[in-house]
């Protein structure tokens, strides 16, 4: 993707980027938990074997330690003719490097994907704080979230 600034790259996230700080990105967005790295390889293996449904960015320094991330999760449904539709989720900038448009690329890398992959759209859940952050980077307020916890 083409991506500037010059110092930080884009790329999908390997196995690897468990000792590169991947977590800690994540824990800047909500509570991770312990993950070994067993675990993490499992889960880490099971994303990729289903690639072309998950697509997950990292964004990396110029020492390759990841300071942000993003994935999109791509919905085949029969509505639609056999619509497309991206869910954007778990954006997440280190807290020294947020303000830096890193987010924002994140976000058009994501997008990138998802028109290239042939969604018709792509949706996301944020809180009221973040609304600015998502309107900067083309989205607009479209219907509302609920939950059901287990
Ligand atoms: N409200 C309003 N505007 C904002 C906000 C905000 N909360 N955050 C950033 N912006 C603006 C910036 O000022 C900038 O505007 P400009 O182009 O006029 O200068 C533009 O949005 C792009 O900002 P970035 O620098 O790309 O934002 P950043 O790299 O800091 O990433 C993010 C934003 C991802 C929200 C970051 O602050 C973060 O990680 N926050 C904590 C975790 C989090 O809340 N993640 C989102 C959860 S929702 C989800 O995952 C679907």
């Amino acid at each position: 993707f083409p991506f500037s600034p010059t110092d930080y790259t884009i790329r999908p996230l390997r196995r690897s980027d468990y000792s590169r700080g991947y977590l800690d990105v994540l824990r800047v967005l909500t509570t991770v938990g312990d993950i070994a790295e067993e675990e993490w390889n499992q889960r880490y293996d099971w994303i990729k074997s289903r690639n072309d449904e998950y697509y997950m960015l990292v964004v990396c320094d110029g020492q390759d330690r990841v300071v942000g991330t993003g994935s999109l999760i791509v919905e085949r449904k029969f509505i639609h003719s056999l619509g497309l539709v991206g869910h954007i989720e778990d954006i997440a900038v280190e807290a020294g490097q947020q303000g830096k448009k890193l987010g924002l690329r994140i976000i058009q890398a994501l997008d990138h994907v998802a028109a290239q992959v042939g969604c018709y759209k792509s949706i996301l859940d944020c809180s009221e704080a973040n609304e600015g952050f998502y309107v900067k980077c083309g989205f607009k307020r479209a219907g509302l979230e609920m939950a059901h916890y287990y």
